[in-house]
């Protein structure tokens, strides 16, 4: 079989899970999620944040992956298919091809923060942190920022290692990479659980994650919940859609998404639970945006027992992660170009060097960051999502919809059909609203 996307399918649901869940975990749930959950506050996010994921997250991925197994190819010819086999338009494309350009600019961004990721590995791993005082890790991360051309090697170096991998095809690249990477990544994140819990506060970490004060809750807060319930299960944007596509046949869709959800929602409660008790232990803040992971966390690893050298754990993991994120960015535009009868290399090559263009722009223009960051969470795929949501609960031929999501109990087929027609979009479109400044 050539490794290639026109025909490649994972033979065995396992490499599935780990690509979907490699995708789905990454700097979302270990960088983003603790952040906004600390400048939210807490407990009270944490919980509609999960009622976000079971709303809204899981019944749009179910849908995404059904359009990608049904189509098989990439995803604007499955959504072409998929149109053709329900007598729908064929511009429903369309969300094939704003998937490809929101996985380009998802990976302008994601590789200068994969390459700040790398900087702490790299530092941590050859000890440079270990005589530092809190005053020079704590400006460290500004002088990284300011440090164009360090900036520049290592994010050149994550868009080469994401572009190896996908080069090497769908079953020798990525699927071969995922299943090795996320067990080592789990078992990473739990010897890293088991670090916090003996050398952190773990009490106030938990109180804090869990303790719903639901005062602290504001609109702001239950939008941006939704909007990275997006971000975090990598949705409306065709890479769960081209992964679809490579999943076995008889794999149960609501089983295998199910899976995918809870893993991906225990990293991320798991990344909380490891920052937020070894930042408490040292007495600082939790509500550090951005900073908490490049600043408060390097600062309460510097003071700690062993400090260093879990720092070089935590950081290497984080890496593992974005890399198994990274390379399903690029994914869907790669599947597309070979199916247009480019090469696997040629088309990598490609859509890489338009990331890394797009990155070195981020680099330089910090506002070119924020806008590509706000710009696809709040806009492509919570757009994706919402054509997605609308396509398979209203347009698609329902029988060939209920024989593939495989949901036996019809209380359950319903009630996800239902959620889907109409509990996802209206979810949706209140964050449109708000991001219109309308509520
Ligand atoms: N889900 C990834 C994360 O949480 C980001 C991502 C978004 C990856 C969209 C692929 C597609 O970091």
């Amino acid at each position: 079989m050539t490794d290639t996307s026109n025909n490649a399918i994972w033979n065995r649901r396992f490499t599935f899970v780990m690509a979907a869940t490699g995708s789905a975990v990454g700097l979302g749930n270990i960088w983003k999620f603790p952040y906004i959950t600390g400048e939210y506050g807490g407990g009270a996010f944490v919980l509609v944040y999960l009622g976000c994921i079971l709303l809204v997250g899981l019944p749009v991925m179910m849908a995404e992956v059904l359009l990608g197994r049904a189509g098989r190819t990439d995803p604007v010819h499955s959504m072409q298919e998929n149109a053709k086999l329900s007598d729908a338009s064929p511009a429903w494309s369309f969300i094939g091809y704003m998937g490809i350009l929101s996985g380009l600019m998802i990976m302008m961004f994601y590789s200068v923060v994969a390459g700040w990721v790398i900087d702490y590995f790299i530092q941590s791993a050859t000890g440079a942190y270990s005589n530092a005082d809190v005053e020079t890790i704590n400006n460290n991360f500004g002088e990284l920022v300011n440090n164009d051309s360090r900036e520049l090697v290592l994010h050149t170096l994550f868009t080469c290692i994401t572009a190896a991998v996908v080069a090497t095809g769908v079953v020798k690249g990525i699927g071969r990479a995922v299943e090795i990477l996320m067990p080592v990544l789990f078992v990473l994140m739990l010897l890293m659980l088991i670090y916090s819990a003996n050398q952190g506060d773990f009490a106030s970490g938990v109180e804090f994650m869990f303790k719903a004060d639901f005062s602290k809750l504001s609109a702001d807060a239950i939008l941006e919940a939704l909007g990275h319930s997006f971000f975090t299960l990598s949705l409306g944007m065709g890479a769960i859609m081209a992964y679809g596509s490579y999943m076995p046949g008889n794999a149960s869709i609501a089983k295998t998404v199910f899976a995918v959800g809870i893993l991906d929602t225990l990293v991320a409660l798991i990344a909380g639970l490891i920052i937020f008790p070894i930042v408490f232990a040292n007495g600082m803040e939790s509500n550090q945006s951005v900073g908490l992971m490049f600043k408060s966390l390097p600062i309460a690893f510097s003071q700690m027992p062993g400090g260093i050298f879990f720092s070089s754990i935590f950081f290497g993991l984080v890496s593992i992660a974005a890399l198994s994120s990274s390379i399903s960015l690029i994914e869907p535009g790669v599947a597309w170009m070979e199916k247009k009868g480019i090469s696997r290399l040629k088309s990598t090559i490609t859509l890489a060097a338009t990331a890394w263009i797009g990155g070195t722009v981020c680099l330089f223009y910090g506002e070119v960051f924020d806008l590509l960051d706000n710009f696809t969470t709040k806009v492509t795929l919570p757009f994706g999502g919402l054509l997605i949501a609308i396509f398979v609960g209203w347009l698609m031929n329902q029988a060939v919809v209920k024989a593939d999501i495989k949901l036996r109990s019809d209380l359950f087929y319903n009630g996800w059909l239902w959620t889907l027609k109409l509990i996802s979009p209206l979810g949706i479109l209140l964050i449109f609203a708000h991001t219109l400044g309308w509520i």
